[in-house]
């Protein structure tokens, strides 16, 4: 509904067009349009389209303000004066929601930051700014507008250029007490420095503020919908989710009761016979279970032939648990289609690399962006929505399974045609891919959109920023098929949460998790350890990143294995007390969840060989006692469920897309491992007995004292602007070999290496060394690099050289920078060799083990509010003596939870 009505103002009435919703609002945004401060009226489209638009999709409503101009006389402060007064009656109404908004767009953005200034502490939740005009003078302005059309518009605006009110142009007022502020940027907009400016002086004032650049638009693009549709949404899009009232917490499993950790398994009943069925849960309850994930791969029992359901066995099964109390977590089962939907469209199966097409045998044989699959698994997933969206025993929604586990990789044409769509989204205009894409090498400039296609086989290296967004594609297409499931689930049972099982685990990198992690109401994850010497510090690894996905808040344990895998080329059993120790691994870092693949070993298909909390030789069994005991275990740990892992004083970085740049084709070595060196870290520091958070890139670092950034291999110039204040202001930065080289678009930083970090380490390196396989190069310290090796300038006197190349030349660096520092490894140490320069990271930055020394190394410690889980990293007993509230021995493998001092 739109109305138009007047406020009385200082100066008279003030018009307003008041946008409302549809539905109930949940925000309300006072908006000031652009014009120079003498141009424009509540038709413009930068007021009217923008004020509709804002109202529909953040469900808002928005009171677009036809403010008095600078024409005729009117100066500063009359326009500031209206807006106040709209946002004053705005605040004064108890009908309107809540949450309260105020923005504008160029000359408005002055506008709305200045009634934003005038109520500091009662003012607006948030701000939202559009290609602002807030300083004078103007930081250097770019090419297209005249300085004197600047001075000409703000002596008309104020009366005179000097001395100018600092809330007249409010760049220059104090901003500090502000809300948070997102501003949008033009690419092309010389007034774009003037927008950036604002954000680093927010920053410098506490202000959490962020941008959003709209990349080929020019000034005042939202006043121009129709040139540059795609700009255009994504720029609404960028306001529309910062006034839409946040998502509320994510929810937990639907359950009563007093909280607990699950445990479980997935179940698949439909491999047995009926009467297995009652024996199944029989032994569950005695083993403890509290939830199954049910029907995950049961597509063709579901749905025999098209539009054919048979959900009876289901309903019994269903049934059945909920009589003996066991949740559950019910799959949508698209994970597979069955036979008669790939016969009648094998259009639907993936094509790989090479262009051959992966045929059905298996599972997950389907595109993620076929119209044709989405069309069939959505029927699908509507069809069981409905069915059990009452039922008493559905606790969660698990959305397929493993989503990109063998589907990632699609390039055939649908995959294209869906690229292309993602890419014009993401630079609207052909010129902008060929810059980001650098298409001038090798003569590869597109003409037409259509000419693009996936990185496919080639006869040479393909071009790697294609490479780049072709892997944030495939992560992304993933998701849309995600949210087009979670769609119809939220649809249809409002309540129930929905989640899907991540594979944060070793190598896996093909889904950008932190970034998925939004999407889901809790993080579930699949772990299956691996082998060799950090094997264990990798689950811990990971466990501690999932519990970082969605900060302070607990998630679960969707799959790990009771004992062996099948899919290793050789697959031994776990040690005794391993099962255990791994589960408690994962609760000591956040999980309230712990389940296995899979309740009962199935006897036919690929993985009768993998081990189940039920295995082929019945419940008189090692692993079924183990399981059991677990089981008590975990209910005595209830006392944990819902509490959040007690941060670390150390961040070890995890950003996805420096994983993929950095392991790119084409590169100084190709036995780069990014994740390797991750774990290095984390690994040298529990053998120094500290505890370390694994913590994706956007997260925030300024509570950590240390921070590791290991091969942060592309830094946006936002990125390198956080980083230097993260140092600047007492934090202590640390960072290695092949960081900060390239931007956004794998663009190499010019001036030479680390690039975007050069000045903050101080230090410039001209070439790359790396180390042929079997090559080490000492270093003074008594360690040695292997991979790679660099000749180090150090460029800057506050550097000190913590190790050098036994050769000459530095080879760890730190320089001090404001109240913190930076500092640099060129090489890769492993664990060992990083213990030896660890002590002079950790001192400076204040941080010490918390464990007594005797422990360090052999225990990791993880806290959980009330209580430390100490965990054996060794097969041999550790005393404990010299912990108060301990028993006196940890046994190999085991885990002791005591209370925290
Ligand atoms: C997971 C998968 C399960 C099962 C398991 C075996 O990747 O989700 O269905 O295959 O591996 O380790």
């Amino acid at each position: 509904m739109v109305t138009d009505r007047e406020i009385a103002g200082p100066h008279g009435p003030v018009p307003v067009r008041i946008h409302e919703p549809e539905g109930p609002a949940g925000a309300v945004l006072v908006w000031a349009h652009g014009g120079g401060f003498r141009h424009g009226d509540l038709d413009m489209p930068e007021a009217d389209h923008v004020a509709a638009e804002l109202a529909r999709r953040a469900d808002a409503v928005v009171v677009s303000v036809g403010y008095r101009l600078a024409v005729g006389g009117v100066r500063y402060p009359v326009p500031v004066d209206d807006v106040h007064a709209v946002w004053t009656w705005v605040t004064g109404r108890d009908d309107l929601p809540a949450r309260k908004a105020i923005g504008g767009a160029s000359a408005g953005a002055a506008l709305a930051l200045a009634t934003a200034l005038r109520c500091r502490g009662h003012g607006p939740d948030l701000i939202l700014l559009a290609y602002p005009f807030l300083h004078f003078p103007t930081p250097t302005l770019g090419h297209g507008r005249s300085l004197e059309n600047i001075e000409d518009m703000v002596r008309n605006y104020v009366g005179r250029i000097s001395d100018i009110p600092a809330d007249a142009l409010p760049g220059s007022a104090d901003l500090r007490g502000l809300p948070p502020v997102h501003i949008l940027l033009s690419e092309d907009d010389d007034l774009r420095p003037s927008g950036e400016l604002l954000e680093r002086q927010l920053r410098e004032a506490g202000v959490p503020a962020g941008t959003f650049l709209a990349r080929g638009t020019t000034h005042g693009h939202l006043n121009r919908p129709h040139d540059a549709p795609a700009a255009d949404d994504a720029s609404l899009g960028f306001f529309a989710g910062a006034l839409r009232v946040p998502r509320e917490a994510p929810r937990w499993l639907r359950r009563d009761g007093e909280p607990r950790i699950e445990f479980g398994a997935d179940y698949n009943p439909e491999q047995w016979p009926r009467e297995v069925w009652a024996e199944d849960v029989r032994a569950m309850r005695e083993a403890g279970v509290t939830i199954v994930s049910l029907g995950i791969f049961s597509w063709a029992r579901l749905e025999p032939a098209e539009g054919r359901y048979d959900f009876g066995w289901l309903d019994e099964v269903v049934d059945l648990l909920h009589a003996n109390g066991i949740l559950v977590d019910l799959a949508t089962p698209t994970a597979s289609p069955p036979p008669w939907l790939t016969t009648k469209h094998p259009e639907i199966l993936p094509v790989d690399r090479e262009g051959r097409t992966v045929w059905p045998g298996a599972r997950q044989h389907w595109r993620p962006t076929s119209p044709v699959f989405r069309e069939h698994a959505l029927r699908m997933v509507r069809a069981i929505a409905g069915r059990y969206a009452r039922h008493p025993a559905l606790a969660a929604w698990h959305v397929s399974n493993e989503l990109g586990c063998h589907n990632v990789d699609d390039y055939s044409d649908d995959a294209a045609r869906a690229f292309r769509v993602w890419l014009r989204a993401r630079y609207v205009t052909l010129d902008a891919l060929n810059a980001a894409w650098g298409t001038d090498f090798w003569s590869q400039r597109y003409g037409e959109w259509d000419q693009i296609l996936p990185p496919r086989h080639a006869g040479g290296p393909v071009n790697p920023t294609q490479q780049l967004d072709f892997k944030r594609f495939s992560s992304d297409a993933l998701k849309d098929h995600y949210l087009a499931e979670r769609r119809i689930l939220r649809e249809l049972t409002p309540d129930v949460p929905v989640t899907t099982n991540f594979m944060v685990a070793g190598d896996i990198n093909g889904m950008n998790y932190p970034d998925w992690a939004a999407e889901v109401d809790f993080v579930a994850n699949d772990h299956y350890i691996g082998f060799g010497a950090q094997a264990r510090d990798e689950l811990s690894f990971s466990a501690n990143l999932c519990g970082n996905l969605i900060a302070g808040r607990p998630w679960f344990l969707m799959e790990h294995s009771t004992s062996a895998v099948n899919w290793r080329p050789v697959n031994p059993p776990k040690l005794p007390g391993e099962l255990a120790r791994d589960s408690l691994t994962h609760v000591a870092h956040g999980a309230d969840g712990v389940c296995f693949f899979q309740w009962r070993q199935s006897r036919a298909g690929a993985e009768k060989y993998h081990s189940a909390m039920l295995p082929h030789a019945g419940e008189q069994t090692a692993i079924f006692r183990a399981v059991t005991e677990l089981g008590a275990r975990l209910r005595s740990l209830s006392g944990v469920a819902g509490i959040g892992r007690t941060p670390a004083p150390v961040a070890v970085v995890v950003d996805y897309e420096s994983w993929w740049a950095a392991e790119l084709d084409s590169h100084p070595t190709d036995r780069l491992r990014y994740r390797r060196e991750a774990l290095d870290w984390y690994t040298a520091l529990l053998d120094r007995g500290i505890r370390a958070d694994v913590v994706p890139v956007s997260a925030d670092l300024t509570g950590y004292r240390l921070v590791v950034a290991p091969i942060l291999h592309l830094v946006p110039a936002s990125l390198r602007q956080r980083l230097e204040a993260y140092a600047e202001r007492g934090g202590h930065l640390v960072t290695t070999y092949f960081s900060g080289i390239a931007d956004e678009n794998d663009h190499v930083w010019l001036g030479g290496y680390p690039g975007a970090l050069r000045d903050l380490l101080g230090i410039r390196v001209e070439e790359f060394a790396p180390l042929p396989d079997g090559t080490a190069v000492p270093l003074t310290n008594g360690a040695s690099g292997t991979l790679w090796s660099e000749r180090v300038e150090v460029t800057d006197p506050a550097v000190k050289v913590l190790a050098a190349y036994a050769d000459g030349g530095a080879a760890v660096t730190r320089r001090s920078v404001g109240d913190g520092s930076a500092a640099y490894v060129s090489t890769r140490l492993g664990p060992q060799g990083l213990g030896l320069i660890l002590e002079d990271l950790l001192t400076p930055a204040g941080v010490v083990s918390e464990l007594p020394a005797g422990l360090r190394g052999r225990v990791e410690l993880a806290i959980r509010g009330p209580v430390r889980f100490l965990i054996n990293r060794t097969d041999e007993p550790v005393g404990l003596s010299e912990l108060p509230g301990a028993p006196p021995a940890l046994p190999g493998r085991g885990v002791v939870v005591v209370p925290a001092p």
